[in-house]
């Protein structure tokens, strides 16, 4: 069964600590936490400030998706804000192999992200290094779009090359995930399922988390 990320983009930032309470009583393995920066992407999410009050209550995996260029810089205070698997996008990053070894260095895994766009065996030559290949499944930097069908088939060659180079790296998809496709995902061999609209719109919210996971059985 995959494990389930709830993204806390698409929760109720007026009520933040009743829907991270939520999930820390749900089947879901990890916090999916997406930082954007108007830049990278064109969206502002949110900031330290949230993200030091998330890690006071949340008592799970702290998975934190970085939607921003130039991220060097702030490896360590993602470290003091308690992520657990900090993600940074390839397209973001000139020197990926450095920031790689930072994020590891500072004592957390380290994951890339890859656009719809971008070809999977450009991480050939360090796939070896990586904690996390993260699929995006729509354009980053929304909740609510529409799912990218071709991402089954990227999945697949990422398995593939993971396999190739005897890498431990998981494989996670975000973007679009819902009751529809978390089958299907799991299948063509994602590990980890973010899912934000598909959970926070649900009327049951811990309930389609459990049905998520439950789904997820192959
Ligand atoms: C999009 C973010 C996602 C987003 C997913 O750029 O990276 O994590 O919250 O939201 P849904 O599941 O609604 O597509
Ligand atoms: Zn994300």
């Amino acid at each position: 069964m995959a494990i389930i990320a709830p993204s806390i983009l698409s929760a109720d930032f007026g009520n933040l600590n009743k829907d991270i309470e939520m999930i820390n009583k749900s089947d879901a393995g990890w916090f999916h936490i997406d930082v954007m920066d108007g830049v990278f992407v064109p969206n502002i999410s949110f900031g330290f400030p949230i993200l030091d009050a998330v890690n006071k209550k949340a008592e799970k995996i702290k998975d934190i998706h970085l939607m921003i260029v130039n991220p060097d810089p702030y490896i360590e205070t993602f470290k003091n804000l308690g992520a657990d698997y900090l993600t940074v996008h390839y397209e973001a990053c000139i020197h990926l192999h450095r920031t790689v070894q930072e994020i590891k260095n500072a004592g957390m895994k380290a994951g890339v992200a890859l656009n719809p766009h971008t070809n999977v065996h450009l991480l050939e030559d360090i796939i070896e290094d990586l904690d996390l290949v993260l699929v995006m499944s729509v354009n980053p930097g929304f909740g609510g779009q529409k799912f990218i069908q071709n991402t089954y088939n990227k999945i697949s060659l990422t398995k593939e090359l993971i396999i190739k180079k005897n890498s431990k790296a998981l494989i996670q998809v975000d973007g679009g995930v819902n009751l529809d496709n978390a089958h299907q995902l799991a299948e063509a061999g994602a590990d980890v399922l973010v899912a934000g609209s598909a959970v926070f719109n649900a009327t049951n919210p811990l309930e389609m988390i459990k049905k998520l996971k439950i789904t997820t059985e192959i």
